[in-house]
């Protein structure tokens, strides 16, 4: 493994702060330019983290709630199991709503509560010790998930393929390799040579300030396109398949992920190119019927309006929508790679299958 290779795929976006009172992260709105750590305290600072995304990606948000609740509870200071359990839920709640599409932190806020609920009527420093042990497991249960999903993804591809990938699901929104980039990190490292065309990924630009740059510096040929250049790239022949991660999976195989993804999904379709989302079991909702169940996150105008811009692009009084994720219909994708396994469709039988 090349030394920028291993340095890319062992950044750790999110730990555990020194005092286990507080977590530490990679403030993910600095890259490229400054690799800047933030640590944050309070359950505010938690929630803007989550919430202005210096925290992000699905995986890396579970992780981080998981860490945010024990680190909250750390501190509390209380020895009656009730008032304990009933600022555990205030603050569950609290980070529950910073983000809503990405289902990764509601299912590590929830595990985390299933270990407080099961041990209740034990000393308050043993719960502390299982709530840490739980979320320390949920970070290193997402390291092997990731290998393995990159060993799936890997096995769909072949040497000198061109990839295309929308939005930023490498070790920074993960662990280790990642998800929707996990095979480029994976197949780098077993010699692979692949060519990559990364959206930009409007509006937040994580394709082009994350995924590129976290590829160009792990020695993988990266090129970077805006996102309405997807169909010429596919036209030109470039490339062989497309990768994307996911914050939420329903059901019957609808799959969210981060805006402009469905758009992909669609050319992909209409160039013949296999169109594969990678992600963990967690992120499968299986309580979610259909992607028309999966909320979806409204940001600001201004993201697209003024953000990265020195002079506004807009009228202040223009109207804007930013939703910041969409879906792609299941029809549109030709597999579903999880550390599980492969699903193909029916999506509803083989998504079923994983959980039996
Ligand atoms: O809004 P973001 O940056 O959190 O959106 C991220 C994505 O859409 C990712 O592709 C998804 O979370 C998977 S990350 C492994």
């Amino acid at each position: 493994m090349s030394e920028s290779l291993e340095q890319v795929t062992h950044i750790e976006s999110v730990r555990l702060g020194e005092d286990g009172k507080s977590v530490v992260i990679i403030d993910q709105t600095q890259l490229p330019n400054r690799l800047e750590y933030l640590t944050l305290r309070t359950r505010e600072e938690m929630f803007d983290a989550i919430k202005l995304l210096k925290v992000r990606g699905a995986p890396a948000i579970g992780i981080c709630a998981g860490y945010c609740i024990y680190a909250l509870a750390a501190r509390y200071g209380v020895s009656e199991p009730d008032k304990f359990l009933t600022r555990f839920r205030a603050d569950k709640d609290f980070l529950n709503a910073s983000r809503p599409t990405a289902v990764n932190l509601s299912w590590a806020l929830g595990r985390m509560e299933q270990v407080l609920l099961a041990h209740i009527s034990e000393p308050i420093p043993a719960i502390l010790d299982l709530l840490r042990a739980e979320c320390i497991a949920i970070h290193r249960e997402d390291i092997a998930m990731c290998r393995a999903i990159s060993e799936y993804g890997l096995s769909l591809l072949h040497d000198g393929d061109g990839i295309l990938t929308h939005c930023n699901a490498g070790p920074l929104a993960t662990s280790r390799y990642g998800t929707g980039q996990g095979p480029l990190f994976l197949g780098k490292e077993k010699g692979y040579t692949f060519r990559v065309f990364a959206d930009e990924t409007r509006p937040l630009l994580q394709g082009a300030r994350l995924t590129s740059y976290e590829l160009q510096r792990a020695g993988v040929d990266v090129t970077l396109i805006c996102d309405n250049m997807a169909s010429i790239v596919m036209k030109n022949g470039w490339i062989d398949a497309c990768l994307v991660g996911c914050d939420r999976v329903a059901a019957n195989g609808d799959a969210a992920n981060k805006i402009g993804t469905s758009g992909v999904a669609i050319l992909a379709k209409h160039y013949d190119i296999p169109f594969y989302v990678l992600g963990p079991t967690s992120t499968i909702d299986m309580a979610c019927p259909d992607g028309d169940h999966i909320p979806i996150e409204l940001r600001d105008p201004e993201e697209i309006k003024t953000k990265f811009y020195a002079q506004p692009m807009a009228l202040p009084e223009v109207k804007c929508y930013d939703p910041s994720f969409d879906v792609t219909d299941h029809s549109l994708i030709t597999a579903i790679i999880t550390e599980k396994g492969i699903c193909r469709p029916p999506f509803t039988d083989s998504l079923a299958a994983l959980f039996r």
